[in-house]
């Protein structure tokens, strides 16, 4: 057969013949791989031996689907497509069953969704992701799941993009059978060879109706969608789709799909989450650390400090099935942060994210500890403690003394300096490493990888590696105040507070933001955060500010009122049951500290809004980027996307930069520049534009 498949007979079974696609590593659809599967099902059509067909993924079983690489790219006119082998498949005389035993998404489950029969083993798992990356199901899958499942379903699965268990999805009527994994082949083999006798063959999946249960489904979604999906186009286009195929009869709703595929396929949406597609597989590598590297084996997990940012760090990890002990040295903070366990726990058995048996397992993993001694067995300790440089260096170099050999030493630090903490442990350094997570640490996505001057090559790779297990997008950055995120978005921060100084409102500045794609605007998320933090920081921060520089007192006023934001009631907002109202008392600070200040205020445009805040922050990660603080322009618009709320179908600051053109940000930079002496525009900018260059380029040179 063909190069990309071959095919097998069971045995006793002869009947049914078995189809096997071999394209590694995920069986993509690449070029000529329809081809071969269609030349399979064809010669077997014309066999009179054969009464039906199983295909299956070979391998690892993973169905990949579509190939990313060859997506907005020509395919040969003279090479089927996989929606011709998905036609062929559904009208094929011979029925086909197609055996799920592994993820099987995207054009994968299209591929089965065109059989007549869908057997899978536990470890299945099915999906449509393409709204993750900006289109909607392009082979079918928006017209063949609604006919197997009914409209909502189908809906909800292909606007979540996640995958499902095969198992758990079973009863919605798109698995017929549930096989063994040991005994899979034969297992469907004789089941389908059973139901041809039988005569009970399915329908032709095209050849079904859809059932609609609520004639206001589509309606509601699009009302859920407009919240959850605020800018977004991909996820209104499915349910269009879906919609369709309650009205027409397939051919005419497969080519409405192609219509609507077409559009959002070129769509800077669907570039740009394709960006992020991309981004996330290249933040795993490290320039100069070939993917043999060694690794450090992690089985076991110590966090010290039950607060904030322990618990949710304990919380991913025993998420992840590893055993971790919290060491606390306050009584009453151990017993909140068991509490806060408990309680996130329970809540996600109540929103059924997991089992009861799954919560169980996972608050088993948690233990406690006072004593440090609980550090002597551990693989890697998170320290979780107070932000202070003093507490910090002296649990260091306990821990030098106490970590057994070869145990990672991690520090959750904000802002302090990774080398100075590292160095207390006198001869450890090579072990450390920041890992910095994001509140809630349970619920944000990303994870600062940061690399002291000494830490060692496995101990960095061991650290992205246990991100990724423990759930985690995770990020290298190199040392320096606030790393990649922090130091960034104090830059977005600060000019948004220098906008209300010159007459903007917090609410504009908010709204204008949120506009643009952010999942809350700068001062709805300090006031969230808390004002305090970063007060303090402040504070402690203050001797090294340049005198000369602009700097806001808005921040500080108001904390010195006591209002630290949500936490108190009162901050740049005043909360009443939770919801916010404007700060009253607010426009009085600010008006202080402007005539203070010297400054004139005057209305303040929404673009002027996105320019200075985003400016500003693009800026700073040209910044970020030269320096080596960030390996890659992808990986700083990872941070923004999974740490600040940036919107991930813009692509993150850099990739936005781009598409806005450089030479414009630039431009626009150099005339703030003229206003405001702070703006010294990032050289790496100014180079990039004179050589009419992206940031898109300067990785794809750096990776060369
Ligand atoms: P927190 O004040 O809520 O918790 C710190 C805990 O550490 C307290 O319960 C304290 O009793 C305990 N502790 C202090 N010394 C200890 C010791 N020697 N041994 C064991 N436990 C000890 O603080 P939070 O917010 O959890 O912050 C912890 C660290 O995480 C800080 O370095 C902070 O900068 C960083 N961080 C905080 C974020 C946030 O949003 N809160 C975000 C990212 C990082």
């Amino acid at each position: 057969m063909g190069t990309f498949v071959s095919v097998t007979r069971e045995q006793d079974m002869s009947q049914i013949a078995v189809v096997t696609i071999d394209n590694p590593p995920v069986n993509a659809m690449s070029i000529g791989v329809p081809k071969d599967i269609m030349d399979a099902i064809e010669t077997l059509n014309a066999d009179a031996g054969v009464a039906g067909i199983l295909l299956k993924a070979g391998g690892n079983g993973i169905s990949g689907g579509a190939d990313i690489k060859t997506q907005g790219k020509a395919w040969p006119s003279d090479q089927p497509k996989v929606t011709d082998l998905i036609r062929l498949l559904d009208r094929s005389e011979k029925p086909v069953g197609f055996l799920i035993q592994n993820a099987t998404l995207g054009a994968g489950l299209e591929i089965a969704m065109g059989c007549r029969f869908r057997i899978s083993t536990p470890a299945g798992k099915v999906g449509q992701p393409e709204v993750k990356i900006g289109i909607p199901p392009g082979a079918g899958g928006t017209q063949f799941l609604p006919r197997l499942v009914g409209a909502k379903t189908a809906m909800d699965m292909i606007l979540s993009g996640n995958p499902a268990r095969a198992e758990d999805v079973a009863q919605t009527g798109l698995i017929d059978r549930m096989v063994s994994a040991d005994n899979a082949v034969a297992e469907a083999v004789s089941f389908m060879a059973g139901e041809i006798d039988a005569g009970r063959v399915p329908p032709r999946t095209s050849e079904r109706d859809v059932q609609v249960d609520d004639p206001d489904v589509f309606e509601t979604a699009r009302e859920t969608a407009a919240k959850k999906f605020r800018g977004r186009t991909a996820p209104f286009v499915c349910i269009d789709c879906v919609e369709i195929a309650t009205k027409t009869p397939i051919a005419e709703g497969l080519a409405y799909e192609r219509k609507r595929f077409l559009e959002c396929v070129g769509s800077e949406e669907a570039a740009s989450l394709r960006h992020v597609f991309f981004a996330e597989r290249q933040a795993r590598k490290v320039p100069g650390i070939g993917k043999d590297s060694a690794l450090r084996v992690i089985d076991s997990a110590v966090v010290l400090g039950a607060g904030t940012m322990g618990a949710g760090i304990a919380i991913c990890i025993a998420g992840a099935g590893i055993p971790v002990t919290i060491v606390e040295k306050n009584e009453e903070a151990l017993q909140r942060g068991s509490k806060r366990i408990a309680d996130t726990f329970a809540g996600q058995v109540q929103k059924g994210r997991i089992s009861a048996d799954e919560a169980d397992r996972r608050t088993k993993l948690v233990s406690f500890d006072m004593s440090m001694e609980a550090v002597a067995t551990a693989d890697i300790v998170i320290e979780a403690v107070f932000e202070d440089m003093d507490v910090k260096k002296s649990i260091f170099a306990d821990l030098a003394q106490k970590a057994k050999p070869g145990a990672i030493l991690a520090t959750n630090t904000s802002y302090l300096d990774v080398n100075e903490i590292a160095a207390a442990t006198d001869g450890r350094e090579a072990d450390v490493l920041g890992l910095h997570f994001f509140s809630p640490a349970n619920i944000m996505k990303l994870l600062e990888v940061v690399r002291g001057d000494k830490t060692a090559d496995e101990v960095l790779v061991s650290g992205l590696k246990f991100g990724e297990r423990i759930g985690k997008t995770a990020v290298v950055s190199g040392v320096c105040h606030g790393f990649i995120g922090n130091r960034v978005f104090a830059k977005y921060n600060r000019e948004a507070e220098f906008l209300l100084q010159e007459g903007a409102t917090a609410v504009q500045v908010d709204t204008v933001l949120k506009q643009f794609g952010m999942a809350m605007g700068p001062f709805a998320v300090r006031d969230l955060a808390g004002l305090d933090i970063g007060w303090a920081m402040r504070k402690s921060t203050a001797h090294l500010r340049n005198p000369g520089e602009r700097y806001s007192r808005v921040g500080d006023l108001i904390c010195e009122q006591g209002w630290f934001g949500q936490k108190t009631g009162k901050g740049f907002y005043v909360y009443e049951n939770g919801k916010p109202t404007p700060n009253p008392d607010l426009q009085a600070i600010i008006d202080e500290t402007a005539r203070e200040a010297g400054i004139v205020t005057d209305t303040v445009s929404d673009d002027t809004v996105i320019e200075r805040c985003l400016y500003a922050m693009v800026n700073e990660c040209a910044k970020v980027l030269e320096e080596g603080i960030a390996l890659r322009a992808s990986d700083i618009d990872l941070v923004f996307i999974n740490g600040y709320g940036f919107p991930g179908w813009r692509g993150g600051p850099l990739h936005w930069a781009d598409t806005v053109g450089l030479a414009k940000v630039l431009a626009a930079i150099v005339y703030f520049n003229e206003g405001h002496d702070f703006w010294e525009p990032a050289p790496l900018l100014q180079r990039l534009v004179q050589e009419g260059k992206t940031f898109a380029d300067w990785d794809r040179e750096k990776a060369a």
